[in-house]
């Protein structure tokens, strides 16, 4: 994509950051109390809502799967989230974020030890500015720890991509608007399993590579925050007692 703006001078960018560095990212567990599990994520200008429910008995019951409990996460945006309104209910876009990170949610929790059953996954964005899906998995990952759903690992995603030619970690708005490429992924930082990965753009192998490694390095520095966001939550609760 052709631009004006110059998205890197002097090797930082737009932001202020380096090629290799997050935006801001705070995690908080457990912010709702009719939910089974919750969690608020601030990531940049992204803030998201995630709320889980269930185990229980799906419905309709011809949805239900008498080996293995089925994980419906839905990605909903906020009318207010973007700079245009939002037309409200799902869409195109909302509906292929709700399949990938379905996917990615039913490959790391132990879906077999609730036959039947269903898992509720909600994704709330209340404010968007790129990297929304890499944010609304993360943010339900630590709302299904909260929740006490087994899982084989805490999954967690973040994206690389390519702005002016080089690689860069984590894209912000103006750099997913007119960068050459945004590469989201989820993994289990346990493994290095890759639960989701998708591609805008293009890559050389070797940037593919590149942008690859990069987002995974990003992925383990934000697994350390939603373990400590964990124990935090954790902690307040045996103050309380
Ligand atoms: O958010 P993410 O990067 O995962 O997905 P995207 O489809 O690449 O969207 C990039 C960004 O475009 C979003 O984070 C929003 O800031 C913006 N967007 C928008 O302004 N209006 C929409 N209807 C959808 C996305």
């Amino acid at each position: 994509m052709k631009t004006d703006i110059k998205l890197i001078q002097d090797g930082k960018r737009l932001d202020n950051r380096r090629l290799d560095e997050l935006r801001p990212i705070k995690i908080e567990a457990g912010v709702l109390h009719r939910a089974e599990g919750s969690c608020y994520l601030e990531w940049g200008g992204n803030k998201v809502i995630a709320a889980v429910y269930g185990p229980r008995e799906a419905v309709p019951r011809h949805t239900q799967n008498p080996l293995r409990a089925i994980v419906n996460a839905r990605y909903n945006m906020a009318a207010f989230s973007v700079d245009d309104r939002k037309r409200p209910g799902p869409d195109r876009r909302s509906r292929e974020i709700s399949k990938v990170i379905s996917e990615a949610l039913e490959n790391i929790i132990i879906v077999e030890r609730y036959p039947r059953a269903s898992i509720d996954v909600n994704i709330e964005i209340l404010d968007a500015e790129a990297g929304t899906r890499c944010a609304g998995l993360t943010a339900a990952a630590v709302a299904l720890v909260d929740a006490g759903i087994p899982m084989k690992d805490i999954p967690v995603a973040c994206a690389a991509g390519k702005i002016e030619g080089q690689v860069v970690l984590d894209l912000g708005k103006d750099e997913d608007n007119y960068g050459q490429a945004d590469l989201p992924i989820a993994i289990s930082p346990r493994t290095g399993q890759i639960l989701l990965l998708q591609m805008d753009g293009h890559l050389t192998l070797d940037e593919f590579n590149q942008a690859l490694d990069l987002a995974m390095k990003g992925c383990y520095t934000i697994s350390e925050m939603q373990k400590k966001a964990i124990m935090e939550k954790y902690q307040k609760v045996e103050e309380v007692k």
